[in-house]
């Protein structure tokens, strides 16, 4: 184990945010992960896990340890005749992951190809998009429970999926740090292409058979149409969760806003936090170096020279005047460290 002092930490988020962790270490086995919380509980430093950095705001420095989950692997562990069980290690970056399947045709993950991030983040918020989420193709996970230093093995029921919510953003916050994730695959592929915008490209594209890579390829397109690469503009996707409201509230909206955008859950209506903020006047806006994307408002971004402290700001302003403007109390989705 290597701990090293004051390292930024701007090349470990997708924000580009210049903070300093005061220690800093890699964990590329579970016994450095041991070791490595060890070594803050003896010292009395607080633990920061960091996978890949897409889905954290910091505004300030870290003065604890910060652990960057390194852990590798891919393991096929058993099959039948309609599905294949991979264990995945928690550091594999997604979207490799999702690539490696779709080469294997192993199906049920190509409708989250380019999310940025690694494995082992993907269960902490249940990540989805274009009508498909982890827990349709999740088996179970190990995770390090923090206090114990023991493996213990997570269900799909022990996690608690919901939309944009796991066990371990609520209950089991900081306290498991998840080292690898088991997914059920299909060897037989179902697919996902009720949105519009996939049924838009596969048809310009002119797919007349659909594979798991051609809805692979379609959703590549669509988010790099709308989604600022962090590589060139500093963002960590939607700010905010789509906000779910009752259909009473929805059709009172709609008497006032009859294009507001909303989609019947089990909860009520969720309604489109992109639309919102849009309507509410804020997309396209910068404010110095940063700024709401102009092409996706559910999208804060740092231009280059920002400050995570700034998009604190902006974000309150934003959810302040979505709040005045239609009742509806914004919750962000990114994690504030
Ligand atoms: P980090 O940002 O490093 O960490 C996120 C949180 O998880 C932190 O609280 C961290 O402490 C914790 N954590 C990380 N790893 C572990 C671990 N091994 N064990 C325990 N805790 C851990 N998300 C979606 O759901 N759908 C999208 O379509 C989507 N699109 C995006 C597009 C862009 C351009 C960007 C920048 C982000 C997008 N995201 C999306 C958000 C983000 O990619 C996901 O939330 C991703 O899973 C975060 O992974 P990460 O490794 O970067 O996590
Ligand atoms: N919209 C606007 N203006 C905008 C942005 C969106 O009017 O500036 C409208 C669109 O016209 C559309 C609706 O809002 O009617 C939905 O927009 P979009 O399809 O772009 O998806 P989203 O709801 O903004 C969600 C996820 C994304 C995920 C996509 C695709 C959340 C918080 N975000 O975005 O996930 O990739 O759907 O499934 O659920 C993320 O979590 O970081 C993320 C990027």
């Amino acid at each position: 184990m290597n701990i090293q002092e004051n390292i930024s930490l701007k090349p470990l988020n997708t924000f580009g945010f210049d903070k300093n962790a005061k220690f800093f270490t890699n964990a590329d086995t579970v016994e450095n992960l041991k070791n490595a919380l060890t070594w803050a509980s003896q010292n009395k430093q607080e633990v920061l896990i960091l996978g890949g950095g897409s889905n954290v705001l910091l505004t300030r420095d870290f003065e604890g340890l910060v652990v960057k989950i390194e852990l590798k692997g891919i393991e096929l562990i058993r099959e039948d005749e309609k599905h294949i069980w991979v264990k995945v290690g928690a550091g594999e970056v997604w979207h490799d992951w999702v690539i490696y399947a779709i080469e294997n045709n192993w199906a049920g993950i190509e409708n989250l190809s380019l999310i940025p991030g690694t494995v082992g983040a993907s269960p902490m918020q249940n990540i989805g998009a274009y009508g498909v989420e982890i827990k349709d193709v999740f088996e179970s996970l190990e995770a390090l429970n923090r206090n114990t230093l023991e493996l213990e093995t997570f269900s799909h029921e022990d996690c608690s999926f919901g939309y944009r919510e796991s066990v371990f953003k609520q209950k089991f916050k900081d306290k498991y740090t998840i080292c690898s994730v088991t997914f059920r695959l299909n060897k037989t592929p179902q697919f996902h292409v009720d949105y519009g915008a996939i049924q838009d490209v596969l048809k310009e594209k002119g797919v007349k058979e659909l594979s798991i890579k051609a809805v692979s390829d379609a959703v590549i397109e669509i988010r790099n149409s709308k989604l600022p690469n962090p590589k060139e503009i500093g963002n960590a996707g939607s700010f905010f969760k789509n906000p779910t409201i009752s259909q009473s509230q929805f059709t009172e909206l709609q008497s006032s806003f009859p294009e507001i955008p909303g989609y019947p859950n089990e909860q009520g209506i969720k309604v489109a936090a992109g639309w919102l903020i849009e309507q509410a006047g804020w997309k396209g806006k910068r404010f110095g170096e940063v700024g709401v994307h102009a092409k996706q408002a559910l999208v804060l971004v740092n231009y280059g020279n920002g400050d995570g402290a700034e998009i604190k700001i902006l974000s309150e302003k934003v959810r302040q005047s979505v709040k005045e403007k239609f009742g509806i109390e914004l919750q962000p989705e990114v994690n504030f460290i």
